[in-house]
């Protein structure tokens, strides 16, 4: 069995170097601000899965941004393959691809005392998928996700303290993640993820308003197409998910992974249930024919 080296190579303004050995400025625009874009992206046995989609949202984040990343999307398409085949392990590589506004002339968070290109770093890191596929544990937090007019949840942006917040709930309850509402009440998503869930074979997910459009989200609504099976986006509140007949998160960093409780209540069994199996599979199956070869 391969030992995976954890210190890994990442890629920093051109530079690809181990990861202990990473350095970026402390007058950087990501440090000072988290003003900045990222993706999560995936690699699974020597390719990259959905490469296109992330790149295609990360500038579509970076337009909003009115960050000029310096290179086109081929260029950053070819910054991900070099910096994956820099390292030695080939599966269960998650890595980060970070593009900030770059460095300031002083700290302040005015553009204009920016001065000059984007910094673009790629932290790669040996990271299975993140959470128990047995069932995971879910709270609903006290803090809603942002709307459009505070600030779009589509701009997959680097400033999280509205859901590091909500994941600290999460953790001081014990639990592994926690269910953001939006301002009128609804489910949008997790802290870090998507939810789902089934009821009399249809499968559910909130409206894509106040939520970052996941990739898997977007797989996911299709299977279930593939598969004939009734699927809508909807408004649905805490009473669908606790009442519901099955209900998982998704996302890149931890896959499909099946909820067992909300807020101490435990939901239906058998967990996971069926088609959160069936589509645990396809996904699965999806990530190991798909993907771009580094
Ligand atoms: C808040 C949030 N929701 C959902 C997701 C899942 O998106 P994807 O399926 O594209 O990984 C992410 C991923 O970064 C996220 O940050």
């Amino acid at each position: 069995m391969q030992i995976p080296n954890t210190d890994t190579i990442v890629y920093v303004n051109g530079r690809l170097v181990r990861k202990s050995e990473a350095v970026i400025s402390i007058y950087d625009s990501g440090f000072c601000h988290g003003d900045g874009a990222y993706e999560g992206i995936r690699l699974y046995d020597g390719k990259v899965f959905r490469l296109e989609a992330h790149i295609r949202r990360l500038f579509e984040a970076l337009t909003m941004l009115d960050i000029d990343p310096g290179v086109d999307q081929a260029g950053m398409i070819k910054i991900v393959r070099d910096t994956f085949a820099a390292n030695e392990l080939t599966t269960d590589l998650h890595m980060r691809l970070q593009v900030t506004r770059g460095r300031k002339r002083m700290t302040g968070m005015n553009p204009m005392l920016n001065l000059g290109p984007a910094s673009i770093v790629a932290f790669v890191d040996h990271k299975p998928p993140i959470f128990d596929k047995a069932g995971i544990t879910l709270i609903t937090s006290t803090l809603r996700r942002a709307s459009p007019n505070v600030i779009d949840a589509k701009i997959h942006h680097t400033n999280q303290l509205n859901q590091i917040l909500a994941n600290i709930e999460a953790n001081r309850q014990g639990a592994d993640e926690a269910i953001m509402l939006d301002d009128r009440g609804f489910v949008a998503e997790t802290n870090s993820t998507t939810m789902f869930c089934v009821k009399d074979g249809v499968l559910m997910t909130p409206h894509p308003t106040y939520i970052v459009v996941g990739i898997t989200r977007g797989i996911l609504l299709q299977m279930a197409v593939e598969e004939g099976w009734g699927a809508k986006e909807a408004d649905l509140s805490v009473y669908d998910f606790v009442t519901a007949d099955e209900v998982f998160i998704c996302g890149t960093v931890g896959e499909l992974v099946p909820v067992k409780a909300i807020d101490g209540r435990a939901l239906k069994g058998p967990i996971p249930g069926p088609v959160t199996v069936r589509l645990m599979e396809k996904y699965r199956a999806l990530t190991r024919a798909e993907g771009t070869a580094v």
